[in-house]
């Protein structure tokens, strides 16, 4: 039994991708996995397809269908902003304390692995006075720090991780996956994150040559395991 959250330097930099790509890892080894992704904006209940939840639904081979969309994000917002930001659109405020009590009833009941997909960077507001740092100190469960490969990701990267030492979080793995075009070496990018941190740092090609990523996500499922 164990849950981890997968939380971002940012928005739009793979921490689905992660997550869906653990998903089939766990699935390809018969082991039990669930994964949530509690608020998600730039939802559209029309046309869910290609939303995180619904390819979180599709890498568990669950329907994607209204109450399951419900039951993994019951928080969902149609503009494409901060949450904050996107409720306030739709005349709703996000209720944090009901946010931590869902993941916390979801980590409870838990037989496998959990993966609790974070929204957007770490310090996205949720309301007036939380983050989702808040929320990752209210559930201190282990992290999987997602990043980009684009040119400024180094100090993202590595300002976010202090944030989460100096919270005594527990950091598993920092995952970059690439960023396309990304003008840097990818290589170089992960030797001089691993110059300033502790915690494993693996990396995910765009394409990757023959089974490249499958070994990633294995390792990655071994460290969380
Ligand atoms: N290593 C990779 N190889 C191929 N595609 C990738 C990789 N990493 C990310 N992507 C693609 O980049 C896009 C953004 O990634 P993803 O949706 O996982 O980001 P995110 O951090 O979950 O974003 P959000 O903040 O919206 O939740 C997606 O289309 C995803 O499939
Ligand atoms: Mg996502």
């Amino acid at each position: 039994m164990s849950a981890v959250f997968i939380t971002g330097t940012g928005t739009d930099v793979g921490k689905t991708f992660v997550a869906a790509g653990l998903i089939r890892c766990f699935r390809a080894l018969r082991q039990p996995v669930n994964a949530l992704k509690p608020l998600v904006s730039g939802f559209d209940p029309a046309a869910p397809s290609g939303s995180d939840p619904a390819v979180l639904l599709e890498a568990l081979g669950r329907e994607v269908k209204p109450e399951e969309l419900h039951l993994i994000s019951p928080w969902r917002f149609r503009a494409p902003l901060s949450p904050d930001m996107a409720a306030r659109v739709e005349d709703r405020a996000i209720d944090f304390a009901s946010v931590v009590d869902f993941c916390r009833a979801a980590i409870a009941e838990n037989s496998g692995t959990l993966l609790i997909e974070g929204i957007g960077g770490i310090m996205v507001p949720l309301d007036k006075c939380h983050t989702v740092l808040d929320l990752m100190v209210a559930l201190r469960l282990p992290l999987i720090l997602v990043a980009g490969s684009y040119v400024g990701t180094l100090s993202h990267v590595l300002c976010a991780k202090d944030v989460i030492m100096r919270h005594g979080l527990d950091l598993c793995a920092i995952v970059v996956s690439e960023t396309e075009n990304a003008p840097v070496s990818f290589e170089a990018t992960l030797a001089t994150l691993a110059n300033f941190t502790n915690a494993p740092v693996l990396g995910l090609r765009r394409q990757a040559p023959g089974a490249q990523n499958d070994a990633v996500f294995q390792h990655l499922a071994e460290l969380i395991g």
